[in-house]
């Protein structure tokens, strides 16, 4: 393995950075050269390729986003696409490559897989989406930000009396709001995993009212329903004033947590390893502490579970 490029694809995620830093300084250490793929698929489509160095990844591993930037290229996903993709693979003399993204980005490394080139996936998504691994890169900030957010909405919610929906990523997987709902002793937690009841959510609030409670914090995931509605339906049946927060891409940006860099740098160097070891369609994950591999097709496979106990334990703290 002479070349590997690098690209990131899909929603970035804080961490990425750190992860481009791991790959090229790792691949240069082992006299490799490292090309980066500009704006995911679309660079390799259009050949925005560009060779690294280490400096290139000086002064990045603080920073959120990629500086490779990223897309959600329609056009890799027609074979049109694709074979101009695998020509300007063949072009640039790119012998492996290291992708970065969630499941969507899996999938194209999967086709190219497929097609012959040897590839690689890191995990890397603040959704926490991927049921393989036990935590993707970028998911742990996120939940920084949602904390930091809940800690600030709760001061003025307590002098107003007032309940506060916070509204937080996570299409299909409510591991943002869970982690943060917990963090941030939220009253209650709403995710797509579990059937949303709004009178016992209101049940809550009434009680917890009754209580002596001056303020109440609902998170709830994107995807579950409308903050609006669900603010509105509370007050009629509270008569508790509701205002909504929707975090949105907040949650994408700011500067990588200590644990998400260490994950990022540890995977990075584990899927430079792999290439040399000849291993492709391959994709790292974290399971108990260890930086693991497994087959991408397998990856994709892994339904993600949710953490039942845990919303089950953020439930009782929550009473
Ligand atoms: O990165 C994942 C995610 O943040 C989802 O939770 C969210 O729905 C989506 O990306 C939005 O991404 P974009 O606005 O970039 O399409």
């Amino acid at each position: 393995m002479k070349t590997i490029g690098i690209l990131t694809s899909g929603g970035d995620a804080p961490g990425m950075n750190a992860a481009i830093r791991a790959v090229v300084r790792t691949g240069i250490f082992n006299k490799m050269k490292v090309m980066a793929v500009k704006q995911g698929y679309n660079g390799l489509i259009n050949g925005d390729i560009d060779e690294m160095n280490l400096s290139s990844v000086a002064d990045i591993i603080h920073r959120g986003g990629t500086i490779i930037r990223t897309a959600r290229s329609e056009e890799f996903m027609t074979e049109k696409g694709l074979k101009k993709a695998l020509n300007v693979i063949d072009v640039f003399g790119i012998d492996g490559l290291i992708i970065l993204g969630g499941d969507g980005s899996f999938r194209g490394a999967q086709t190219l897989n497929e097609r012959g080139i040897a590839c690689v996936g890191i995990p890397c998504t603040i959704d926490n989406d991927m049921g393989y691994t036990d935590y993707t890169i970028g998911f742990f900030t996120a939940v920084e930000t949602v904390v930091d957010a809940i800690s600030k909405i709760r001061d003025t919610s307590a002098s107003h009396g007032r309940a506060n929906i916070i509204e937080v990523m996570g299409r299909r997987c409510g591991d943002i709001a869970l982690y943060s709902g917990m963090a941030g002793g939220a009253e209650s937690i709403i995710v797509p995993e579990e059937e949303l009841d709004v009178d016992k959510v209101c049940k809550r609030l009434i009680q917890g009212r009754n209580r002596g409670k001056l303020h109440s914090i609902i998170i709830l995931a994107e995807g579950v329903g409308n903050a609006y509605e669900l603010s509105k339906s509370i007050e009629e049946k509270t008569d508790i004033e509701t205002r909504v927060t929707i975090l949105g891409h907040i949650q994408r940006g700011g500067t990588p947590t200590a644990f998400d860099r260490i994950v990022a740098s540890r995977m990075g160097f584990k899927a430079v390893e792999l290439l040399m070891e000849g291993k492709s369609g391959v994709a790292v994950g974290i399971k108990e502490n260890k930086i693991y591999s497994i087959p991408l097709e397998e990856a994709l496979n892994v339904e993600k579970a949710f953490d039942e106990k845990m919303f089950d334990i953020a439930r009782v703290l929550s009473i």
